[in-house]
């Protein structure tokens, strides 16, 4: 799969394909078979700007018989959306369903009316665009169903996909095209083949949908055909409820290079990490000691946990197998180091939150501070750019993968402590609680304010209710753009200008030693200050303000920003 087989415009533009996904063709390095099952399937990739059209067909997900699914442009998983950074995305999502749907962007920071909160919902046989610029780092991310309790049904039935962000800054020889495998891990009931029957009882509501079989990428036993060489796998766990043990057959060690929120500073070696609903964690893979015609297995190790066989946490699952076929060479390399992750000093804590999990025997169980979700409750508010510490105190016998919409966290410590596993050390927006297990994270919002939501992972406690609404504010007006640490400090011209009513004013803020503080103040001709859009302490970074002068006339102000010894003036006209 060439880039040049991809019909796809948008991945022209990028400059280190990744070849993910087109329909895999096998080309002339076909060997010996080395085993049973089916060849990993890559969901097409979805052109930017294009229909994303939810319809419930039916499919042959196990070769030969027909499945019930849900699809989206007659895929399953859901197309592969792959992304520049900076880019504008736009999906027109039309709902061809019976019931209603929002699509939500996981990990993705968008503003609020594009975020699929359910109250957003696209009713039978409409439709809803989709748009927001791109400003996550590079990485891993997944679209899904977001409806008002239908989230679980949808998603096991087939609403979920890949959402890739590259970012051509990240040059580091990574392992490309054929050898950039996405890998979306999800399990259904072998009982219910060839069907993804979704009736949850109260075992399910409790524990969450659990099947005894996985699939990759929708591929049922699934096996690819690898070379001798490094490769770079992006694990995300598509699934309901399970909570997966990973690791390959042959316990070999491998090198984890990111997380939910992108690569993290350096790789690090590990040999198993846990991937719970949501997660997503991205490794490189050597197969260069295997011998041509052997294989290897990425698992699901057993572990510990309460339910009941055979639909119970823990159980040991083979994912997908590996057949080393040829002596092809992917070019890749482990990096020694990527650019440094800037952490969270919890000095610079302005609020801590504290969030109780509790489980009840009768529905609704799951329980966030003793609230369910109610869609039009906003249970508290958070200001723009304001360091939080979330304590998160996991008091039930389950395990909850919990995650923030319009945000990346930082973990801070699980049970007090702070020497953290690697797949918990970057950016993150889910984090698995353990029974008993109390886990707090540092979190900020810089970009978007309106509501959004905290909730569960495990679907079926999010649609039992274990979801909150929370609404980021913007008190003082300005709030910062993706997470990038610009090299030098600089005052933007405003836009529109002239203008009326508002008008907006970029800034950039560059890393530096000293504790920074910025200024930015509006003057009159006269050089009275007018207005005062900020001043206090700032981090490193680009920044947006937005000024409204509802009392001032028509004429020519000044607006100055102060920050290190960088002082800009810059010109603006308001025109009423
Ligand atoms: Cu991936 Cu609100 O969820
Ligand atoms: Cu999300
Ligand atoms: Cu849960």
């Amino acid at each position: 799969m060439l880039l040049g087989s991809l019909a796809a415009g948008a991945l022209l533009s990028i400059p280190k394909p990744l070849q993910i996904f087109a329909n895999e063709k096998k080309t002339a390095i076909l060997t010996e078979v080395t085993g049973s099952g089916n060849p990993l399937r890559f969901p097409p990739v979805f052109t930017n700007g294009g229909n994303l059209t939810l319809a419930q067909t039916t499919k042959q997900v196990w070769p030969g018989q027909d499945t019930q699914i849900i699809t989206i442009n007659g895929s399953y998983p859901g197309p592969s959306i792959v992304i520049q950074k900076g880019q504008t995305f736009t999906a027109n999502v039309i709902n061809n369903l019976s019931e209603d749907i929002t699509t939500h962007w996981h990990g993705v920071s968008v503003p609020a009316n594009m975020d699929g909160h359910p109250k957003d919902k696209i009713i039978p046989g409409a439709s809803y665009t989709y748009t927001f610029p791109v400003i996550n780092r590079g990485g891993t991310y997944f679209y899904h169903a977001h409806a008002d309790m239908l989230t679980a049904k949808q998603v096991y039935r087939g609403f979920a996909g890949f959402f890739i962000v590259v970012d051509p800054a990240e040059n580091y020889n990574l392992p490309s095209g054929n050898f950039d495998i996405p890998l979306c891990i999800q399990d259904r009931r072998i009982a219910d083949i060839p069907n993804f029957n979704y009736n949850p009882g109260n075992y399910e509501m409790m524990w969450g949908m659990l099947g005894d079989t996985v699939l990759v990428n929708g591929t049922p036993d699934p096996y690819l055909e690898v070379s001798r060489t490094l490769y770079r796998f992006r694990l995300l766990n598509g699934s309901n409820a399970r909570v997966y043990k990973i690791a390959f057959s042959d316990n070999r060690s491998f090198h984890i290079i990111g997380t939910d929120g992108g690569l993290k500073d350096a790789p690090v070696t590990a040999t198993e990490f846990m991937l719970a609903p949501g997660e997503r964690v991205e490794i490189l893979t050597d197969f260069s000691s295997n011998t041509i015609g052997s294989n290897v297995t990425l698992k699901s190790l057993a572990y510990t946990h309460g339910g009941m066989m055979p639909y119970k946490q823990g159980i040991p699952l083979d994912i997908i197998r590996f057949d080393v076929v040829n002596n092809n060479s992917s070019g890749g390399i482990v990096p020694a180091a990527f650019a440094p992750i800037s952490y969270y000093n919890p000095a610079d804590v302005v609020n801590t939150r504290t969030f109780t999990l509790t489980m009840s025997p009768s529905p609704p169980m799951h329980k966030i501070n003793g609230l369910t979700f109610d869609i039009s409750r906003i249970d508290w508010q958070t200001p723009l750019l304001a360091l939080e510490k979330w304590k998160i105190i996991n008091g039930t016998a389950d395990m909850h993968p919990m995650h923030t919409h319009d945000a990346q966290w930082q973990v801070l410590s699980r049970n007090g402590n702070t020497n953290l596993p690697p797949n918990d050390k970057g950016w993150k927006d889910t984090v698995n609680l353990n029974p008993g297990e109390t886990v707090e994270v540092l979190v900020k919002f810089i970009s978007y304010k309106g509501l959004y939501l905290f909730h569960c992972h495990n679907l079926e406690h999010e649609d039992d209710g274990m979801m909150l609404n929370f609404e980021v504010t913007d008190p003082i007006g300005i709030h910062q753009i993706g997470t990038e640490v610009p090299q030098s400090f600089e005052l933007h011209q405003n836009y529109p200008n002239p203008f009326n009513p508002e008008t907006k004013i970029k800034f950039d803020i560059a890393q530096s030693n000293s504790n920074l503080t910025a200024e930015l103040k509006i003057f009159d001709i006269q050089g009275r200050q007018v207005a005062e859009l900020y001043n206090g302490n700032i981090n490193a970074g680009k920044y947006e303000a937005e000024w409204k002068p509802e009392s001032l006339p028509s004429g020519t102000y000044f607006a100055r920003l102060t920050a290190d010894s960088f002082s800009k003036t810059i010109k603006l006209v308001l025109t009423k």
